[in-house]
């Protein structure tokens, strides 16, 4: 597998408290010196593309809380061999940043949505504010972030109503809603048995919308196989991160906002990046060790270390 693709967490902090992520468990945000200033993603990232990364994109927490975000897009873009430059947000400011970030060079979003209704999304959120990101999701399919992608986590007991109202989406917007199965990440958030299979996900949008059709081909590559309801503007997909593996077919690496690199969203083992360039490392040492990062997950020997919690507000999905 050839491994190019790089998420990048800016941020820890996020302005949501969704309760697949962010529970109240009193876990800390990672202290301001402990964040990657900008100065060291970029020089994480050109790095990582000079050992061939050619897609990244930003996560968070939620990447636009963090101060001169379309400064860190515009440096970025200029990095001439990234192919791919996109972000995933919660949407809430997206609707006033959507044209600046496309400016810098941001070629797309995916965007969080977990209801289509206001009473259930502020219950999944803690916060009334999914008119904002409905004006989110327009403003970029204005400014041609695009194709725009939705993400919604269902969670048994919080929002297998809002299957059907999200696959509706589809049906009337030119965007991609994909359902993802939840992934429990610590004992403060929902339970494991939470999580809805995707093979109950696609037979209640089949009940009402009828057959999906065929998978479609041709869509970037990555863990969502996708699909089109009959007559819709857009399309669906489904990532199934429990009821099905793809670890062989993975290419993506993850910084964490405190600068570690992991190979794999369970990796017990992580890489200090952080340390290594606030110790001055020059080029050269950094390149060495992206490079046997990258071919020792590319051979896929370290894998089987998986760690039971972590957190996904410094991972970044
Ligand atoms: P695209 O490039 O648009 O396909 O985006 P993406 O799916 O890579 O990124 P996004 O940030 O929108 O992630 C969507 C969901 O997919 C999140 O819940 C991630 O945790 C999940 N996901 C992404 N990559 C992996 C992976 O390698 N393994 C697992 N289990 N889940 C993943
Ligand atoms: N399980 C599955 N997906 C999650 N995300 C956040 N937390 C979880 C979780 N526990 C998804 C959100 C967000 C993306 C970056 O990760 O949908 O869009
Ligand atoms: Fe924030 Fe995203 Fe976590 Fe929700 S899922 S709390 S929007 S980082």
């Amino acid at each position: 597998m050839k491994i190019d693709y790089l998420r990048v967490s800016v941020t820890d902090r996020c302005n949501l408290r969704c309760v697949y992520c962010h529970p109240l468990c009193g876990c800390d945000f990672i202290e301001r010196k402990e964040v990657l200033r900008l100065e060291e993603i970029y020089r994480i990232v050109r790095l990582f593309v000079e050992c061939g990364i050619r897609k990244v994109r930003l996560t968070g927490g939620e990447p636009l809380v963090r101060k001169n975000i379309v400064y860190l897009v515009k440096k970025l873009a200029g990095i001439e061999e990234i192919e791919e430059l996109t972000l995933t947000t919660n949407g809430i400011f997206l609707e006033s940043l959507a044209a600046e970030l496309k400016n810098a060079g941001l070629q797309r979003v995916n965007i969080s949505v977990d209801s289509a209704e206001n009473q259930s999304y502020k219950e999944i959120t803690g916060f009334d504010l999914l008119p904002r990101v409905t004006k989110g999701i327009y403003k970029a399919l204005e400014v041609g972030l695009k194709p725009v992608k939705i993400n919604s986590v269902i969670i048994k007991g919080i929002n297998v109503s809002q299957i059907l109202p999200l696959a509706q989406m589809s049906v009337y917007l030119p965007v991609v809603v994909r359902f993802i199965e939840y992934c429990p990440t610590s004992k403060y958030t929902k339970p494991a048995s939470d999580y809805v299979p995707t093979s109950e996900v696609r037979e209640i949008i089949e009940s009402k919308f009828g057959p999906l059709s065929t998978m479609l081909t041709g869509a970037n590559n990555g863990p969502a196989l996708y699909f089109r309801i009959k007559n819709s503007a857009g399309t669906i997909g489904f990532i199934s991160g429990r009821s099905s593996t793809f670890c062989r077919s993975c290419n993506r690496l993850r910084l964490t906002s405190d600068g570690k690199l992991m190979p794999c969203l369970y990796s017990a083992h992580t890489y200090d990046l952080k340390r290594l360039i606030r110790s001055r490392a020059g080029d050269h040492q950094m390149r060495d060790l992206l490079n046997s990062i990258i071919s020792e997950k590319g051979s896929f020997t370290k894998l089987n270390s998986f760690k039971e919690e972590f957190s996904m507000c410094r991972v970044g999905g």
